[in-house]
């Protein structure tokens, strides 16, 4: 059962074929060069890169598949998949138009599929071989740390999620980018931090705020922390004290630590209330080590275990997550019926239903 999966929510061209959970071939241009000279993601730049490349991607991973039939590859994919949202408007319809194309062109079935439950899926992808083997076993408490998305969700089955915890305003990764700008370093802001905190010991010198951390709820904050980071940056400037490499890494490394502190926190909470000690921890935040081995005490200590995206390029935005899920509505025949009515949903919940 072979899916041509497509994701283009945000600054990466992305397109694989999976077979079931096994990925067959995967295929990611991505933008980060391109925009790294703005500090973002220009939405208008992002669309035209996806359109200069998705045919290229396309074929890519077409070829990477090495299935047999050269000449007509894609009549042997058995539907496509795209990612409908959320994410960038602009960006989520070239992915669109590109699937749309295909499957009336090929006439294959189209399938719809939400970017975070891509994520969610991508801790279950195998390689060629069918590794790892790991056993779906219902429950799971999954945490979602990206860019854009920072959500506690219990997965109760196959597609079926509840969402009990999101941010209120900055996802944790943006609020990493957000620091890394105000410290003059590049972007995405993430892995300097992991390498800048790494260096001082994955210290807290300065002990920033934990937004929410005594919140009833399971909800996130980190604008607060980011506002405070600037006001404490802009003091020390002015009183000439910011300065020279070790402070530097200290802050980073502070910042850093008041994020993950609420992350585990939060979701050791969310662990009680739900009593579920199956943890899935997914999202491009998770390409942190640091992070990982916090996630791993916590799971231990609770008597339970955490599965992380098995291979590094599934832990940021790709599209062989997107033919995982895909597969799963596959076989509830959860198909688009009229392709022309399939619109992007840039602010996609969970729960919305299509
Ligand atoms: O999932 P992703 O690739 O794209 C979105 O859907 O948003 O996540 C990107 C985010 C960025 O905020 C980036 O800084 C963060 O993941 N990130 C990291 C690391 N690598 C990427 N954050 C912390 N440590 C890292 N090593
Ligand atoms: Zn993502």
């Amino acid at each position: 059962m072979k899916i041509l999966a497509i994701d283009t929510s945000c600054d990466e061209t992305a397109v694989a074929i999976t077979d079931g959970r096994k990925v067959i071939a995967n295929a990611i241009y991505s933008q980060i060069l391109i925009h790294k000279k703005w500090g973002g993601v220009v939405p208008a730049i992002a669309k035209r890169a996806h359109e200069e490349r998705i045919d290229l991607v396309i074929n890519s991973a077409l070829s990477k598949s090495k299935i047999k039939n050269q000449k007509s590859k894609i009549n042997l994919i058995d539907c496509i998949a795209v990612t409908q949202g959320p994410g960038l408007a602009v960006a989520l319809e070239v992915g669109i138009k590109k699937a749309k194309e295909l499957a009336d062109k090929y006439q294959k079935k189209l399938i719809a599929v939400n970017h975070l439950e891509g994520h969610i899926y991508s801790v279950f992808a195998q390689n060629r071989q069918g590794k790892p083997e790991r056993e779906i076993k219902f429950p799971y408490l999954a945490l979602l740390v990206s860019g854009g998305h920072t959500e506690l969700i219990i997965f109760k089955d196959h597609l079926s999620y509840q969402v009990i915890g999101e941010t209120i305003d900055d996802a944790a990764g943006e609020a990493l980018d957000k620091a890394a700008k105000m410290l003059g370093l590049g972007y995405p802001g993430g892995p300097i931090i992991e390498r800048l905190a790494l260096e001082a010991g994955n210290s807290d010198q300065f002990k920033f705020p934990r937004p929410m951390l005594h919140s009833s709820d399971l909800n996130f904050s980190f604008s607060g922390l980011k506002t405070s980071f600037y006001y404490f940056l802009k003091k020390q400037k002015k009183e000439k004290s910011f300065g020279g490499p070790r402070v530097l890494r200290q802050l980073a490394s502070s910042f850093q630590e008041a994020v993950f502190e609420t992350l585990i926190k939060k979701t050791e909470k969310a662990i009680m209330e739900t009593k579920i000690n199956n943890l899935i921890a997914c999202g491009g935040v998770m390409n942190n080590k640091y992070l990982r081995k916090l996630l791993r005490h916590l799971a231990k200590k609770h008597h339970g275990q955490v599965l992380f995206p098995p291979y590094k390029y599934l832990n940021g935005d790709n599209a062989a997550m997107i033919g995982l899920a895909a597969y799963y509505k596959f076989k509830k025949k959860k198909f688009i019926t009229d392709i022309n009515t399939l619109d992007r949903i840039p602010r996609m919940q969970l729960t919305t239903i299509y």
